[in-house]
């Protein structure tokens, strides 16, 4: 059964693209090479010993994404991560975040709905909740105004999505609210490629240790939290590949309780910044330089997943550990530095 990935050679959905070849899964990737690289192409072969076909479009165009269906009738499925994602640069520039993330979300949508099975897999973020009220945060947590343009172009997609399912039965789609995605394949064949300074933790971490950067700078030591520094469920990249293969499953195999779910995914657990560290320095033996500093403006304090709905009702639950990313992800930074 031959699926769209789109975004597929990014961070999470190369992760993605290998787990559904794994599962048997016919992949077509497109993507528009603005934040990823086409090697990434070779990474994904490498693991799975196929290459998925790969088309370069910019699904801003309209025309681009119409003529992709016509050649593409087959298409049983369609998991949708294109999208800009970082949240300061979308405080700066909020039209190219609009343009990007809502016009190429509205365009796909418009094609999917010709198609005869149509079952869509939408790429959203903890970010809709805001500073949540309560922890573990529930999927019926009130969606909070966003910090950001991008977090507000996550929950627009989910309105956009959530009117659509209303006016279109035969149309299925399931969001998944990611928590902080990490890590890397345990092949480092792929990972995260942050272009530029990176903006997450994780991949600061990793360019401190193998000294393409100078320091960490951990943004604030004076939250309300046990040791003062901010509280993130961080899940590995691999586990929320695979349940993005698990929800289009459940679409194709007609399970879903209705045409439009939500799920969390996390590993239902909160790590600190300071645990993050801690977590790297015991995987890799290298002690970090770190130093506090001023927070950092719109971060929250706490964000940790209720995780029972995905376990009890998609089946799906977190298998790997925060240290199982930290390595990972160390074992990438060594990989593509040549360390
Ligand atoms: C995590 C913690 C920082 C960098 C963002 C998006 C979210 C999702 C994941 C897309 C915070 C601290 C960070 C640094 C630090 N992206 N930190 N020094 O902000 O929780 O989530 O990325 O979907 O939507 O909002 O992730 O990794 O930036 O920060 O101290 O150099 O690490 O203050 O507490 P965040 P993050």
């Amino acid at each position: 059964m031959k699926v769209l990935v789109t975004g597929g050679l990014g961070f999470i959905g190369s992760h993605t693209v290998v787990e559904l070849q794994n599962e048997g899964f016919d992949v077509v990737i497109i993507d528009d090479l603005s934040n990823s690289s086409i090697e990434v192409l070779d990474g994904i072969s490498s693991i799975t010993g196929f290459k998925p076909v790969f088309e370069k479009l910019d699904l801003k165009e309209k025309s681009s994404v119409v003529s992709f269906f016509e050649k593409h009738k087959d298409i049983v499925g369609v998991i949708h991560f294109a999208a800009s994602k970082a949240v300061g640069e979308s405080v700066k520039e909020p039209l190219k975040y609009y343009e990007n993330n809502l016009n190429t979300l509205i365009y796909m949508l418009k094609s999917v709905l010709d198609l005869e099975c149509s079952n869509f897999i939408f790429s959203s973020s903890c970010t809709v909740y805001g500073q949540a009220d309560s922890m573990p945060i529930l999927e019926k947590a009130p969606v909070k105004a966003a910090e950001s343009p991008y977090g507000n172009t996550k929950q627009i997609g989910e309105e956009i999505i959530t009117d659509t399912c209303k006016v279109a039965p035969n149309f299925n789609a399931i969001a998944l609210r990611y928590f902080n995605p990490i890590g890397a394949h345990h092949s480092s064949e792929i990972g995260e490629l942050p272009i530029g300074v990176p903006q997450n933790l994780v991949p600061y971490i990793t360019q401190t240790a193998a000294g393409l950067r100078a320091q960490l700078s951990v943004f604030g030591n004076d939250y309300p939290t046990e040791d003062g520094t901010c509280i993130r469920d961080y899940i590995h990249v691999v586990d929320l590949a695979k349940a993005h293969v698990i929800a289009l499953q459940r679409l194709l195999e007609k399970k879903n309780d209705s045409n439009y779910e939500v799920f969390n995914i996390g590993t239902g657990k909160g790590s600190s910044v300071l645990e993050v560290i801690e977590s790297f320095e015991r995987v890799s033996g290298i002690k970090l330089n770190y130093a506090y500093t001023a927070r950092r403006e719109g971060d929250i304090v706490s964000a940790y997943a209720d995780i029972s709905k995905s376990n009890k009702v998609l089946g799906w639950e977190s298998q790997l550990t925060l240290d199982d990313a930290m390595r990972t992800a160390w074992c990438w930074e060594k990989t593509i530095r040549k360390l």
